[in-house]
């Protein structure tokens, strides 16, 4: 006989109530064995978006979740360990370049990833539009790369918070994605499972993120950083602005092509400037708070780290990226400073394009995207090119072409835009 009714579970969160400890080790852990039903573990999901979760029930559901698998155990590393996460953002490649440079200065960055799912694009399907680079590692080679060459980004396995698999993919068709408690524990289960000492998180704000208002982003920064304390991980959140793309470019190896600018010292000027900013959270946390990226950046250091974490993974970082067979130029139809970029129709178009998938098992167009030659703050002139779409099928670019104006404005007026980091959090 099971020590709780899913039944009653699901009544308590329906009509407000919280969880003990021990019914929540029992839901999660009897969910991932397969031995609650889905329909009722859908009832409970919807419950908890309507009712939420207070903190230590979200605490123990976190824990629940890290322990449904493996906890990851770095101490053969001998650096200080350190992992970035992204909530996701349109145009966000901002790991690419970070993660090396990072390495570059002395710490090591473990980062098991995810692909991606909706308009913003996966970390791995980035870097699988490098011929031969390969996501699945072993354990072996996976903590062999981190201590020879300082960074590794690869597939999380199996082992690492199955509850998640199960409960993302359920989420996932049954509308309960936004939802504060579940993002928190879903994201910092897989980041505290992972094994780094320290976690920089970005969390998204705008248009193109997950938390499209800053209160919303501020209590998911604050949750996600008192989880990673609570377990011993030294953890800050930025709030960062996700109205508009990051960078010039939204698309598997656009973005790749992109990252390899910045990482030889040139690169759009958002995208450095939260490379650096980041860098220098995550060296801080790491303990080497004299380490300064700049230089690493400057020098090459942290391009010869991207070769070598590239090239261990079996990929060739000379190889020409893939490209897309179609290009479609937009021009601007008037004169004017651009005043609007809309990060979420940019990912929605790149999507489409071919940049995205609509359900996991989706093979994704490497070469598919688009290209802004224009960014809020621009002056353009009527026929400049303002965006440039590119995919394998004519036909998705019709469709997007049929709507992409919605996309941006150009207006009369110029407003300044908002800046890119908005605020710091840390653990009280
Ligand atoms: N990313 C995750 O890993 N989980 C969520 O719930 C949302 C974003």
């Amino acid at each position: 006989m099971s020590a709780f009714d899913a039944v009653d579970l699901i009544r308590t969160k329906r009509d407000g109530g919280s969880l003990s400890d021990d019914q929540v080790d029992w839901l999660v852990g009897a969910y991932t064995r397969g031995s609650i039903a889905d329909e009722q573990m859908s009832a409970y999901l919807m419950a908890v978006f309507f009712r939420g979760m207070v903190a230590d029930e979200l605490a123990r559901w976190t824990r629940a979740m890290i322990e449904s698998g493996v906890r990851r155990d770095l101490s053969t590393v001998d650096r200080p360990t350190v992992d970035k996460h992204s909530t996701g953002g349109v145009g966000d490649k901002i790991t690419l370049p970070l993660a090396p440079l990072v390495a570059a200065c002395g710490a090591a960055v473990p980062q098991l990833s995810g692909r991606g799912l909706g308009h913003t694009g996966g970390t791995l399907d980035k870097l699988e539009s490098i011929a031969g680079w390969r996501a699945v590692l072993s354990h072996q080679e996976y903590l062999r790369q981190l201590r020879d060459v300082g960074a590794v980004v690869c597939a999380a396995g199996d082992d690492l918070a199955p509850a998640d698999r199960r409960l993302y993919a359920l989420r996932d068709v049954t509308a309960t994605v936004e939802s504060l408690p579940l993002i928190a524990s879903s994201i910092m289960s897989k980041k505290i499972a992972e094994g780094a000492a320290a976690l920089v998180l970005d969390v998204k704000v705008g248009s193109g993120a997950f938390m499209k208002d800053e209160a919303s982003a501020r209590a998911l920064a604050a949750a996600m950083v008192e989880l990673g304390a609570a377990h011993g991980v030294r953890t800050v959140a930025l709030l960062t602005a996700m109205d508009t793309p990051l960078g010039r470019t939204a698309g598997n190896a656009l973005e790749v092509a992109e990252a390899t600018e910045v990482l030889a010292g040139g690169g759009p000027d958002d995208v450095v400037r939260l490379t650096l900013v980041l860098a220098r959270e995550m060296l801080d946390l790491a303990g080497l708070p004299d380490a300064d990226p700049e230089p690493a950046l400057r020098s090459g250091a942290a391009m010869d780290r991207w070769r070598a974490m590239i090239a261990a993974q079996g990929g060739d970082p000379d190889a020409p990226l893939p490209a897309a067979r179609e290009r479609h130029v937009v021009v601007a139809p008037a004169s004017g400073p651009l005043s609007r970029l809309d990060a979420l129709a940019i990912g929605v178009a790149a999507w489409r394009l071919g940049a995205g998938r609509a359900r996991k098992e989706d093979p994704v167009s490497a070469g598919a995207g688009v290209v802004m030659h224009a960014k809020p703050g621009d002056v353009v002139s009527a026929g400049d090119p303002l965006l440039e779409l590119h995919s394998d099928d004519p036909e998705r670019i019709e469709r997007v072409v049929a709507d992409i104006e919605s996309s941006y404005t150009i207006a009369g007026v110029h407003h300044p835009p908002q800046p890119l980091v908005i605020d710091r959090i840390e653990a009280r």
